[in-house]
């Protein structure tokens, strides 16, 4: 891809810099983004139908299941260039943040040093009533596995619809935008709140908006920079241009 003079110099130049990813960015490590169709014996159901604290209390052993079959999924899924490109982006900006809803901990995995996982780990299991954490739980038990501690039912540590998410991270995220001089939005179709707001946050106090998705989305009007194209292939090819 070509890039445009004022963006590699932008890049130079800027020492705050902020990026939330979404889905899209997973995608290349063979991860199926979160609004594509489901597959196997997950088919019928819609992740919107499970991801809620109603389905949990309608049928906990269903939204389990659907969790552990996840979590197994992404056992051997590995970070992609576009991860690693964020890694090496990291090290050129006094300041850079990376804000995920993704819950995968692929960040993580490539090394990324801080990153505000805004809907929580799918690898995190917590009591869904005292939040005491479980290191150890078995999948396999005819029901859903129990807290040690208090007896409660244990759960994922993600955010589900209709719940807030956690306070110190959306914090943290909404100061890293409002201080950003550059603020990407990278593989996410922007549409669940409050994390499509960030990158409106930072735009409003003067931050240049650099979007990366492969195909437009709401934010692209607003988008000063809008790179069409895949997230593993776009991410790498911009670190090299800009730091060669
Ligand atoms: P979505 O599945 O809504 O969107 C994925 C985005 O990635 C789309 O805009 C695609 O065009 C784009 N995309 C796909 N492949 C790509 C690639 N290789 N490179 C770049 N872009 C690519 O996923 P999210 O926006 O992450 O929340 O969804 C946001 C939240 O919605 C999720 O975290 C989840 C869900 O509700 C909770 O579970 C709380």
């Amino acid at each position: 891809m070509n890039f445009s003079p004022d963006l590699l110099s932008l890049l130079q130049e800027s020492s705050h810099v902020a990026a939330l990813t979404g889905a899209g960015v997973s995608q290349e490590s063979g991860l199926r983004t979160f609004r594509d169709a489901q597959d196997g014996l997950w088919k019928q159901y819609k992740p919107e139908d499970l991801a809620s604290p109603e389905a949990f209390r309608r049928d906990p052993k269903l939204v389990w299941d659907w969790y552990a079959w996840r979590r197994e999924a992404i056992k051997g899924v590995r970070p992609n260039a576009g991860h690693y490109a964020l890694v090496e982006m990291s090290k050129h900006f006094s300041e850079f943040t990376l804000i995920t809803q993704n819950v995968n901990g692929l960040h993580r995995f490539a090394g990324s040093p801080r990153v505000i996982e805004l809907h929580g780990n799918i690898q995190r299991v917590r009591c869904a009533d005292c939040y005491t954490f479980a290191d150890e739980w078995d999948d396999d038990e005819a029901e859903v596995p129990r807290c040690p501690v208090c007896g409660g039912m244990l759960r994922p540590h993600v955010v589900w619809f209709g719940e807030a998410l956690p306070r110190s991270e959306l914090e943290a995220a909404v100061e890293a935008a409002r201080n950003s001089e550059v603020f990407f939005s990278i593989g996410t179709s922007g549409v669940v709140q409050p994390a499509a707001s960030l990158a409106h946050a930072a735009r409003n106090r003067g931050a240049v908006i650099i979007e990366i998705n492969a195909e437009p989305t709401p934010l692209t009007p607003k988008a000063d920079y809008f790179l069409q194209g895949r997230s593993g292939e776009i991410l790498p090819e911009l670190v090299k241009a800009t730091w060669k």
